[in-house]
C-alpha cells in the first residue's frame, strides 16, 4: 500500500515510525512532514494542509491507497469528504462527524439526545440569563464559549466572582450570535480514551493520561500537553466496559443513524467521577502526545487496522497493546506556551534514541543544513517503554539527560500520579 500521512508534529512522527514497520507498506509520503518523519517518509513540505486540490493531485500521482490524517483542522475543513468523493480511502471522519470536536454544542446536544453521561449544562445567548444561572448554581462551575472565542475557550471558575467575570468577558468580546455553555463542574481524574470506529464497529485502542500544565506539580499555564503515559491506572477494565457501553458506542450509533458515520479514531476526554465515566469532550484524531505512548505499546500492524477503519472492515481486526507502560516527556522551548525563541541548536537526539526502549519523536524541529534546530513550542517527545511506569520513566529521563539543548525545558514529574497509585 502507498500511504499519505498528513501532519507535522510528534503525533505524526510516531504514526510514520509505526506505519514504516508494516509489512504491507510500499511507499510512505508525508505532507508536510518534519525531520523525524523524513526518516520514514518522503516529505512534500511545500504543500499546505489547506490545499485540498494539491493533496488530491498527490494521491493520484502517487497511487495512494490510504490517507492518514493526523490533526483535526483538515477534517473539520472536510478533507475526508473530498477524498472519499475522489474514491480515496481516508482514516479520519468527514466534516459532519468532525463536529464532535469542531463544536462543543453539537456534542452536548448529542449527549442530551442520547442520554450519554456528561456534565449537566445550559446554553445562553444573553448575558443576564447566564449570570442568573451562574448565581443559582454557584461555584465551582465551568464556562465554555463555542466557535470563535479563541483563547477564552474554557474557564473552570472556582469562585462565583470568577464565573461572573468570565460571563461578562465572553459577552463583551462576542458578537450578536455569541453563545455560552455553562456546565456542572465534574470532580475526578481525567483520562484520554481512544477507539477506532469504522462507522459500525468500535475497537478500543487504549487509554492515556496527559499533563496539560507547563510546570512540575501541575502548576503554571495550560499547554498542548507536556507529557503523557499509557495505560491510565484509573481506567480499569470495568471503566472501559462502561465507557464503551454508555458513551462511545451510543455516539457511533447516533452518528451512523444520522447519516454521518464516524470513521477514524475517536478520542474521548473523560472525567472518572464517583458515578463513573463522564464525557468532557471529544476529539476526532489521536491525542498529541498521547498517540506517542499508545503506539509504543501497540503490537501488530498499524497500517492494517487504520486501513480496516477506513474501509469498514474493523469487525475482522484485533488491537493488541503490550501490558508494558509507556511514557513521553515533552521537551519544549523556554517560554512556551508564551513567546519563545526558534532556531536554537539541538544535539544528542541520536544518542538519546539509542537507549533501550527509547524513541525520540520530533514535534517541532527543522534541519539547517546538517544541524537540527528547534522550530516550535513543543519540540521533542522523549518516549520510552518499560515493564512498569517506574522503568519507563527512568529510561525516558535517562534519554532526556543525553539531549544537549540549553534553550529547552521539560517537566521532571511526568506520570507522578501513576507512580503514586
Ligand atoms: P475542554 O476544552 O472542554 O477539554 O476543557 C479543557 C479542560 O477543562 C479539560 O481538560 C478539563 O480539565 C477542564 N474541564 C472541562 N470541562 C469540565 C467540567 N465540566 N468539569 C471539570 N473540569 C472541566
Ligand atoms: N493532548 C491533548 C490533545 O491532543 O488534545
Amino acid at each position: 500500500m502507498n500511504v499519505l500521512l498528513l501532519g507535522s508534529g510528534g503525533r505524526e512522527h510516531a504514526l510514520a515510525w509505526k506505519l514504516a514497520q508494516s509489512p504491507s507498506l510500499a511507499t510512505l509520503i508525508a505532507i508536510p512532514g518534519n525531520p523525524g518523519i523524513a526518516e520514514h517518509a518522503r516529505c512534500l513540505d511545500s504543500i499546505p494542509l489547506t490545499d485540498h486540490d494539491a493533496i488530491v493531485t498527490v494521491c493520484a500521482a502517487e497511487k495512494i491507497d490510504l490517507v492518514v490524517v493526523g490533526p483535526e483542522a483538515p477534517l473539520v475543513d472536510g478533507i475526508a469528504d473530498r477524498l472519499i468523493a475522489e474514491g480515496i480511502n481516508v482514516f479520519g471522519p468527514g466534516r459532519a462527524a468532525a463536529q464532535l470536536e469542531g463544536s462543543k454544542l453539537f456534542t452536548k446536544e448529542l449527549c442530551r439526545q442520547h442520554d450519554i453521561p456528561t456534565a449537566a449544562f445550559g446554553r445562553f445567548s444573553q448575558a443576564e440569563a447566564a449570570r442568573d444561572f451562574v448565581r443559582r448554581r454557584g461555584a465551582p462551575i465551568v464556562l465554555k464559549a463555542d466557535g470563535l472565542m479563541a483563547g477564552k475557550g474554557v474557564v473552570v471558575a472556582m469562585t462565583l466572582d470568577e464565573a461572573l467575570a468570565a460571563v461578562d468577558e465572553v459577552f463583551a468580546m462576542g458578537d450578536a450570535g455569541t453563545e455560552i455553555l455553562i456546565e456542572e463542574y465534574l470532580e475526578g481524574e481525567e483520562v484520554s480514551f481512544f477507539c477506532l470506529v469504522d462507522g459500525e464497529t468500535v475497537l478500543p485502542f487504549g487509554s492515556a493520561q496527559d499533563h496539560k500544565r507547563a510546570f512540575d506539580g501541575d502548576q503554571g499555564p495550560n499547554t498542548g500537553g507536556m507529557g503523557a503515559y499509557s495505560p491510565a491506572p484509573v481506567f480499569t477494565a470495568e471503566m472501559e466496559r462502561r465507557t464503551l457501553a454508555e458513551i462511545v458506542k451510543p455516539t457511533a450509533r447516533a452518528l451512523a443513524d444520522g447519516g454521518s458515520p464516524y470513521r477514524g479514531v475517536l478520542f474521548a476526554g473523560l472525567m472518572i467521577t464517583l458515578d463513573g465515566p463522564k464525557l468532557i469532550e471529544y476529539n476526532v484524531r489521536f491525542g498529541d502526545p498521547e498517540c506517542q505512548v499508545l503506539l509504543m505499546r501497540l503490537e501488530g500492524d498499524l497500517l492494517e487496522v487504520l486501513h480496516a477503519t477506513a474501509t469498514g472492515t474493523l469487525a475482522d481486526e484485533r488491537v493488541s497493546m503490550a501490558p508494558d507502560a509507556a511514557i513521553t516527556v515533552v521537551m519544549a522551548a523556554r517560554g512556551y506556551p508564551g513567546s519563545y525563541e526558534k532556531g536554537t541548536p539541538i544535539k544528542g537526539v541520536a544518542a538519546a534514541g539509542g537507549l533501550p526502549g527509547v524513541h525520540v519523536f520530533h514535534a517541532g524541529t527543522r534541519l539547517e543544513g546538517e544541524r537540527l534546530v528547534a522550530n516550535g513550542g513543543r519540540v521533542l517527545n522523549v518516549t520510552a517503554i518499560g515493564a512498569n511506569v517506574a522503568e519507563a520513566r527512568e529510561r525516558a529521563y535517562d534519554a532526556v539527560a543525553l539531549i544537549d539543548w540549553p534553550q529547552g525545558f521539560c517537566r521532571s514529574d511526568i506520570a507522578w500520579r501513576a507512580l503514586a497509585e
